[in-house]
């Protein structure tokens, strides 16, 4: 695909990888717009020309008033990447073994931000897409959908559903003009990651991350694994049990 003029909704676009992929794809000619809820990164990222469009995604209003903000706007690419992690409190990071309080709420807010958000935000947005001449939408999961570690049960679900649901949709849209990109990265340097990356494990940056994202989406792949996530991809292709042994511990 050729991002010259092309309309681009991204979340999390405020920081990380999601930042630095809006930065790429403008570069390239698109028009994009971020959102997030970090007022000071949302006003900065708007004076390097991006759009912005500030609010949370971790409630089924939150989706809502983000697609009614849209309204009929033209759209060709939905890049749905905003999501949280193992942060404390984040409520992804549930380490039941040492019998640390879990907070249901936060927990609940951090699978609809990383699971219902996109799927809400696809169903919103769908009929723009579909009004496009070619269009493109974007799922980022992480390498631990193709296997967890024992440290992040939420966070690794939320991801592999995101992962069977962008596999099954991408079925269904087949015979449209509609491709489907699920995005794997590995480690990579960013606020989630932050005082997170054990030693001996490689971690990449976000515009390393955003460049290989970009590629994937110019060749229409269907997915992108990205750095170390091709050598899991390969383990997994030819032991997924060895795959999940190696990943559990990670
Ligand atoms: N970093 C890694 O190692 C890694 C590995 C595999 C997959 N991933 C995935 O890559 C994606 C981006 O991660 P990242 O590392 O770039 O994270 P990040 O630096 O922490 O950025 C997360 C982005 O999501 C937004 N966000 C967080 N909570 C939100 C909420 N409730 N409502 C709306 N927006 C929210 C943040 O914006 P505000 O703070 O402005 O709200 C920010 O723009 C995530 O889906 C993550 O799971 C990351």
């Amino acid at each position: 695909m050729n991002f010259n003029g092309k309309h681009i909704l991204l979340t999390g676009g405020s920081d990380g990888i999601g930042l630095a992929l809006a930065r790429q794809l403008r570069d390239k000619g698109a028009h994009v717009t971020i959102s997030g809820r970090n007022e000071e990164r949302l006003a900065t990222a708007k004076a390097e020309g991006l759009g912005v469009i500030s609010g949370d995604l971790s409630t089924p209003q939150g989706c809502t008033a983000l697609a009614d903000t849209w309204g009929e706007a033209p759209l060709d690419i939905l890049i749905n990447n905003a999501g949280v992690s193992s942060a404390p409190n984040a409520g992804v990071s549930c380490v039941y073994k040492a019998g640390e309080p879990v907070d249901l709420a936060a927990m609940d807010r951090a699978i609809f931000l990383n699971f219902h958000a996109p799927v809400h935000l696809i169903t919103h947005f769908l009929p723009r897409l579909q009004a496009a001449r070619e269009a493109m939408i974007v799922n980022v999961t992480s390498g631990l959908a193709i296997a967890p570690r024992s440290e992040a049960p939420i966070y690794c679900a939320t991801k592999a559903g995101l992962r069977s649901f962008t596999m099954a949709l991408r079925h269904q849209l087949k015979n449209t003009h509609i491709r489907m990109l699920e995005v794997l990265p590995p480690v990579v340097e960013t606020k989630m990651t932050a005082g997170h990356i054990a030693r001996g494990h490689r971690a990449i940056s976000p515009d390393q991350c955003a460049a290989e994202v970009v590629r994937a989406m110019e060749r229409g792949a269907k997915e992108a694994n990205v750095g170390m996530v091709k050598t899991l991809r390969r383990t997994y292709s030819i032991s997924p049990a060895l795959a999940r042994r190696v990943m559990i511990g990670f």
